[in-house]
């Protein structure tokens, strides 16, 4: 037997168990401590970090053996002041880094109580966060190390007086979500355990979407936040709200939920008021408890709701105004899954299953299987379709090592041509077809190459989403039914794929949404569904949960697509922009699995028996979509055109990154308008204002960014862009360091202000900001994808791909201004491209280098400063 103790309770296992790695153990039967996380295998992300005999250690490659009489213990199990500090400021995202951040933190403060920020940094350096929530764990160590609650480092400033209702115009139109599902009881329920139940079609990718909507129903139901559970995407039992993207889920989920709502209240206030013959206008609620005069008999929501909710909801209905907002808007709200993320089994990778599964990939895209050897012994389950290969086992580990043995056995043939170097070339961008935009929408009209007095080109490399969990999905197969659990940001649309894929009615798919590790995109989370259901359908009746290991999200993601930009412009004798031209080249931004999608866009499709090619890429033509996202700048100028140009034959898997084009074209912009600003002799941020006067509140945002930051003083850059021209505005100023040895470039300090409508959240809305500018800098300063002669992806861990890490992370300040007579405003792309543009013009400001392509590396910064 190996005997340890674990979170101070005796562990006793057999002998075999020796060389397996401590993270399978821990999180296998008996043990079943899921928090400890499976991210890399390799020591490199720090996700499975345990304690042992109170020392950091990387449980995924500490053979078990290694704890033999030692004392583990696991983020489970240290109920610390280290751990309360980050649950309760929220310092998390997705939550899947979480478990390991606490480990390290309570390694820090159990040997310094008051550590100062360098300590807590270093002490970081081995966790990976790729969600950026950085600046907010700092926040709260640093706040725990000095003994104080933590600082927010958030402000919030009203724009318009909450009493001025007359500023709270309600359109008259229904949100479109309750259009299409009008049913009141889709949305809202009393159920008799004294809960609120409200349903959503949207998912929790670590953006803290629930906890905002049920501020949202509490606030329009008048009940505690604490009685609002909300139910999140599953096919058959909440809402079909289509994909959880593009920033709009407060927007659509939140305007239906918040309708939803004050119907619910009005029809049990109207109920009320009928069974005891209370003017309606009297009675008032008070969590959930209905009171004013003549209301005699204890009387709340839960007990009138018992004759139904059976209504369609098929026109507006008044709701609460901002003045009476209690609960929007304010600090304090905790989000509700981020406990459970540090302490139980929340993800769909902890789920139990009866068998585990590891796909075994084809060296690339572009290779089919060409034989197995089968005299290998496979103690487990092989499954074999076409070039599909997948292995399972009743032990996690026993299918990694499987897995292992199947790929050695496998032979592959390479099929089509080689692709070659995967870049936007010359060559790509004569073919590409140019699609003029008019009032924003792309056109088959004429374009000519435009010619202006200033030109500038930009560029952004292949980018990966990077999920610091690999993809995972759970499956069960019934011979009728398949039932899937995964991360899929549309589970709606995913459930119409997979039958079409396995060849059943879509009634018979059921698909629900389980957290998984932040996904800011398209990434694998459709594909491992697919892949789970292949092996489930392989093993009837049985739970199969399906992992990719490290290197097949790396290599088996879709990418986030390169970008190619070349602005003009033209200024007048004053220095202003009298022409501009956005020419932006590029594949495509949107491949994400669709019903009624030409082909089937889950990646083991196209490697079965029986292949279903995916969907030939198309240009998306509607306002503000892939390539075009926020290529009309922000700016008023008198004549600005803009082109996309779409390049069809992509020579990679690429789909949805956070913010799609709209990083690569605010980078472009911003870059630009600096560069026109030192042209026409006039500071950049004068420069902006001068052609922002149309649009007061935006120039508000670009003000408030630099009054937060002291100015644009030293080497600091700005940046600002309203997310597809119609959703957040955000500005940022980032602070650089750079070093004159090395040329690494670091970013110390960085400003945001945003306007994003009414806050609901403004701890959410704050989180969503500061993790998009911080994933952000990584983008720009550390990261492209790098591919092999043939193309093919070469990034196989985080040693190849590197991310920011803790001690490169910047401090940051973020001021909201809130406009609460307005509709809320999705923000969590927002301030990926102000963020980009704002550091190129920073380093700038550092070095006189005007880096045009990223990522901004040491070698890149010298390759310009010897071309000048
Ligand atoms: Fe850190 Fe998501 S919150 S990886």
């Amino acid at each position: 037997m190996i005997r340890f103790r674990l979170n101070d309770r005796p562990v006793g296992l057999p002998a075999e168990a020796a060389e397996t790695p401590l993270v399978y153990t821990l999180r296998s039967p008996p043990v079943a401590d899921m928090t400890p996380k499976v991210g890399c295998g390799r020591e490199q992300c720090g996700a499975c970090r345990v304690l042992v005999d109170g020392v950091p250690a990387h449980a995924c490659t500490l053979p078990t053996s290694a704890v033999e009489d030692r004392h583990v213990k696991t983020a489970a199990g240290l109920d610390t002041p280290v751990r309360r500090a980050l649950i309760e400021a929220n310092a998390t995202q997705c939550g899947f880094c979480l478990p390991g951040i606490v480990v390290a933190a309570e390694a820090l403060f159990r040997q310094r109580p008051h550590p100062e920020p360098e300590a807590i940094a270093r002490a970081l350096e081995p966790q990976l966060c790729r969600c950026g929530s950085h600046p907010r764990v700092v926040r709260a160590l640093m706040a725990l190390a000095r003994g104080e609650s933590s600082d927010s480092g958030a402000m919030v400033r009203s724009q318009t007086p909450t009493g001025d209702d007359a500023a709270h115009p309600q359109t008259e139109a229904l949100p479109p979500a309750l259009v299409a599902t009008p049913s009141l009881v889709s949305w809202i329920r009393f159920p008799e355990d004294g809960r609120v139940l409200a349903f959503t079609g949207k998912v929790e990718i670590g953006q803290g979407l629930l906890t905002a909507l049920a501020v949202i129903v509490a606030e329009e139901l008048d009940v505690a936040l604490e009685r609002v559970s909300v139910v999140s995407a599953h096919t058959g039992h909440t809402p079909d709200e289509g994909v959880t993207a593009g920033s709009m889920s407060i927007e659509t989920s939140g305007a239906a939920l918040r309708q939803a709502s004050a119907w619910a209240r009005k029809l049990l206030l109207e109920r009320t008021s009928e069974r005891l013959g209370v003017p309606h206008r009297d009675l008032a609620v008070r969590n959930g408890e209905i009171t004013g005069p003549g209301v005699n008999e204890p009387l709340d929501y839960w007990t009138l709701a018992r004759e139904g909710l059976d209504v369609e909801i098929d026109h507006r209905v008044p709701e609460k105004p901002p003045h009476a907002y209690a609960l929007i808007g304010q600090e304090g709200h905790r989000r509700s899954d981020v406990l459970g993320k540090a302490t139980v089994a929340a993800f769909v990778h902890d789920a139990t299953a009866e068998l585990h599964a590891r796909p075994v990939r084809p060296p690339s895209l572009h290779h089919r299987l060409q034989g197995l050897d089968t005299t290998v012994a496979i103690p487990g389950v092989l499954i074999v379709d076409g070039s599909f290969v997948a292995v399972a086992d009743p032990d996690e580990y026993e299918t990694v090592r499987l897995a292992e043995r199947v790929a050695g056995a496998a032979r592959w043939r390479r099929v089509g041509d080689v692709p070659g170097t995967p870049r936007i070339d010359v060559a790509r961008r004569q073919a590409a077809e140019a699609l003029p935009l008019r009032d924003g929408v792309p056109t088959k009209s004429e374009w000519s190459p435009p010619v202006t007095q200033h030109r500038s080109h930009y560029t952004r490399p292949y980018l990966m989403h990077g999920s610091l969990g690999p993809s995972a999905a759970m499956a069960c197969w019934t011979g009728e039914r398949l039932y899937i659990e995964c991360a899929s940001q549309g589970v709606a649309p995913l459930r119409h794929v997979l039958a079409r894929v396995l060849g059943m009615d879509a009634a018979s798919v059921d698909v629900r949404h389980v957290p998984g590790a932040g996904c800011y995109g398209h990434n694998g989370a459709d594909d491992v569904a697919l892949d789970a259901a292949l092996v489930a359908r392989a093993v009837p009746g049985r739970k199969v949960l399906m992992k990719w290991s490290r290197e097949d999200e790396h290599r088996f993601e879709p990418l986030g697509p390169p970008m190619h930009v070349e602005l003009g412009a033209d200024l007048d004798a004053d220095g202003r922009v009298v022409t501009w031209t956005h020419d932006v080249y590029g594949f495509t931004h949107v491949a994400r699995p669709h019903p009624r999608a030409p082909g089937v866009d889950v990646l083991a499709a196209r490697w079965l028996e029986e292949p279903l090619a995916p969907s030939p890429p198309r240009p998306a033509l509607a306002p503000e979509v892939g390539i075009h996202r926020n290529a009309m700048p922000i700016y008023g100028f008198p004549d600005t055109r803009v082109t996309k140009h779409f390049i069809r034959d992509a020579p990679v898997r690429t789909s949805a990154l956070r913010g799609l084009g709209a990083q690569g074209n605010v980078f472009a912009i911003e870059s630009f308008m600096d560069e026109l600003a030192l042209a026409a002799g006039v500071p950049p941020d004068d420069f902006r204002r001068q052609h922002l006067g149309h649009d007061p509140r935006a120039l508000a945002v670009l003000d408030a960014a630099l009054e937060l930051s002291g100015g644009l003083n030293g080497p600091c850059g700005i940046g600002i862009a309203r997310y597809k021209n119609r959703q957040c505005c955000a500005a940022v100023v980032v602070e650089v360091s750079v070093d004159e040895d090395t040329a690494e470039v670091r970013v110390p300090r960085l400003w945001i202000a945003a306007d994003a409508g009414r806050v609901i959240d403004p701890d959410g809305l704050r989180n969503q900001l500061e993790g998009g500018a911080v994933q952000a800098v990584s983008w720009c300063l550390l990261e492209a994808v790098g591919f092999d002669a043939e193309g093919v992806v070469a990034d196989r861990d985080w040693d190849d791909y590197p991310i920011l890490r803790f001690g490169a992370a910047p401090e940051v300040r973020t001021i909201l201004l809130d406009h609460p007579q307005d509709e809320a405003l999705g923000a969590g792309e927002a301030t990926v491209g102000p963020t980009s543009g704002a550091l190129a013009n920073a380093v700038f400001a550092a070095t006189g280098l005007r880096v045009r392509d990223l990522p901004m590396t040491p070698e890149r910064l010298r390759r310009v400063a010897a071309e000048m």
